[in-house]
């Protein structure tokens, strides 16, 4: 095994998994455009390769999603509906890290 820092000044982490139906999950409430809008705005601010978007599976609070987990702030944002995401990329795309 190897160790080495992170390539990425910022992780922003979005749930897109998906459960049975009747089950509270964020790809059940409609993640996956969070996902693509995010990604699509760090590619615009010209962050690809220092801001990472990722897609995971369930983060553990499903009754509150959809969620997203930003580091290395260790910000949950959640219930996160479209209408965020210009105030989502203001706060964590556009602004500096280090
Ligand atoms: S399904 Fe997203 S936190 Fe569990």
């Amino acid at each position: 095994m190897q160790s080495s820092p992170t390539p990425y000044e910022r992780l922003i982490l979005v749930c897109l998994n998906e459960r049975p139906s009747g089950e509270a999950s964020c790809g059940g409430r409609n993640s996956k455009p969070l996902a693509e809008m995010l990604k699509q705005a760090v590619e615009e601010a010209g962050k690809k390769g220092r801001i990472r978007v990722t897609k995971t599976f369930c983060l553990g609070l499903c009754e509150k999603g959809p969620n997203v987990m930003i580091y290395p702030e260790g910000v949950l944002l959640s219930g996160v509906r479209p209408e965020d995401v210009p105030a989502i990329v203001d706060k964590y795309v556009k602004s500096e890290t280090k």
